[in-house]
């Protein structure tokens, strides 16, 4: 399972980077203005950034809802470095989008999915990923984890080679569970993925292991 942490924040991606595990960042509109950046050269900037701190893909948004809009800027997001990932939104226009960008190789991450005839529609389109809000479908009472078996489940029937990246990741708790049904990549916070090393047994048993050692070496 690949790890990508969601937040346009450097210190939190350098951070992540450090621990080792990362295979990536996602990024859109709001994760940017809540960093600040604004103006489309400090937004470009940005993305590059990004890409000098990790090794692996950096998801970059569109913000054009057309067709020749989205081809444009996605085409520019592409040239900014080999690491950055076009992300299209699910929408009509998108679909288009998707499968212009597979038919020159560029690869996607087709966004705001959230339901299985969605994720097939991006699959046909070739998206390189599909990206489901487990936690806004939680947020409404609807059992976001049941989309991500559902999208499994149809990527498998058809050997789709779309891969599915679990968004809107909250807690630690959404990233086990999308490792049992098998979700290809998750991105959260960066909460989400220390909260995985943690364990009141290893710390109470890691302060004993010290204390023996103190006794016997004093
Ligand atoms: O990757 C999608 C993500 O940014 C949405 O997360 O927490 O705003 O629902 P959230």
């Amino acid at each position: 399972m690949k790890f990508f942490i969601d937040t346009a924040n450097l210190d939190q991606i350098r951070e992540a980077q450090e621990l080792g595990v990362l295979d990536g960042v996602t990024t859109n509109p709001s994760l940017m203005a809540k960093e600040g950046i604004t103006g489309k050269d400090n937004i470009l900037k940005h993305y590059v950034d990004i890409c000098n701190i990790v090794e692996g893909d950096v998801s970059a948004e569109v913000v054009a809802t057309d067709l020749a809009g989205m081809i444009k800027e996605g085409e520019e997001l592409a040239e900014l470095h080999e690491q950055i990932v076009v992300k299209i939104p699910m929408i009509k226009d998108g679909v288009k989008a998707l499968k212009y960008f597979s038919d020159k190789g560029i690869r996607t991450n087709c966004t705001l999915v959230f339901s299985a005839g969605q994720a097939l529609l991006a699959a046909k389109a070739g998206a390189t990923y599909v990206s489901p809000f487990l936690g806004r479908l939680d947020d409404i009472s609807t059992d976001g984890l049941n989309l991500i078996s559902e999208i499994r489940l149809i990527y498998d029937n058809y050997a789709f080679e779309t891969q599915i990246l679990a968004a809107s990741i909250r807690h630690t708790m959404h990233v086990i569970d999308c490792a049992k049904i098998g979700a290809d990549v998750m991105t959260g916070p960066l909460s989400s993925i220390e909260g995985l090393l943690k364990h009141p047994l290893t710390d109470i048993g890691l302060a004993k292991f010290l204390e023996d050692y103190k006794k016997g070496n004093s």
